[in-house]
């Protein structure tokens, strides 16, 4: 596995390397991998003959400098699970080498109704941070394949714009939340979990899937209702819990049989706020 900190060296090797590195697949982290991560990998190895991954913790998409603060870091452990696990190429930017001046952390995108509903409305300028991040990346990489994860659904439709803005020709893969055992969705955050949080943490899950088996035309409202009242009475702090279509996020109130929907939560648990979602006839 090759570790370049630097873009021009990274550019310059994967250049040097065309055509035989291609097709190349990209899987962008900000670190403290865990299993989730790793099948994003998996992925990108079974399509791709190079797999490039990023560990850079963007500080542009935290709307809470307290969470930036107390985002994991595992950087050791990181880069042998990298090696272990079919990456290729590492790429470890410093802030300086991905944001060399101010004007260099504040471009705008035009992301429309996306970023006004869910994560966009709870964490005003995520997603302007996150595409910052993500184009100059993709620009660097210039991969043909980008694999995400669906645990971030609402950040894959957002990428999925701004892969169109860029006029990209890259692909995006989407791939499924892989989770523990009891449910909960593996996540970096879940690190600053106790054991006995994680238990209560897998409440969120189990929530989704009680309104799934439940659901039909007429009782969202009344089911979500009940989901809250009672992820509240264990600890909860709910900032959403929604129905939306999957296509393009737009927020309703009735379950539409046959059509494609994804049912999506965010909520503290203490002070670490987690998120899920989970696909309705995908
Ligand atoms: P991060 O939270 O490190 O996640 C990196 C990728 O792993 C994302 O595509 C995310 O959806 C995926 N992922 C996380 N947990 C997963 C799980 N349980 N199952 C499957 N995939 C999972 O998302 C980011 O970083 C950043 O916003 C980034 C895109 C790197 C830009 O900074």
């Amino acid at each position: 596995m090759d570790l370049f900190k630097n873009q021009k060296d990274l550019k310059s090797h994967l250049k040097k390397m065309l055509p035989s590195v291609k097709p190349v697949g990209f899987v962008p982290t900000m670190g403290a991998l865990h299993e989730g991560h790793l099948s994003l990998l998996k992925e990108s190895e079974k399509m791709c003959k190079t797999t490039v991954s990023s560990i850079f913790v963007n500080p542009t998409q935290f709307n809470n400098a307290e969470d930036f603060q107390k985002y994991p870091k595992t950087l050791p452990d990181d880069i042998l699970m990298l090696e272990e696990n079919g990456c290729d190429i590492i790429f470890l930017p410093s802030e300086e080498e991905i944001y060399p001046d101010e004007q260099s952390r504040q471009k705008h995108f035009e992301l429309g109704y996306l970023e006004t509903i869910l994560e966009g409305k709870f964490r005003p300028g995520h997603f302007q941070g996150v595409c910052n991040v993500v184009e100059k990346l993709l620009n660097i990489v210039e991969p043909d394949f980008l694999f995400l994860g669906q645990k971030d659904f609402q950040q894959c439709l957002v990428i999925r714009r701004l892969l169109y803005l860029m006029n990209s020709k890259t692909k995006l893969i989407i791939c499924p939340i892989v989770r523990e055992k009891n449910g909960l969705a593996k996540s970096s955050r879940n690190l600053r979990l106790t054991d006995s949080e994680k238990q209560s943490a897998a409440d969120l899950h189990q929530s989704l899937s009680d309104i799934k088996k439940h659901l039909n035309p007429a009782n969202f409202p009344e089911l979500k209702k009940k989901a809250v009242s009672y992820l509240e009475k264990n600890g909860f702090k709910v900032e959403y819990l929604e129905l939306a279509k999957t296509k393009n996020l737009e927020l309703i109130s009735d379950y539409i049989p046959r059509e494609s929907l994804i049912l999506l939560v965010a909520a503290f648990l203490n002070n670490v706020r987690l998120i899920d979602n989970l696909l309705i006839n995908p």
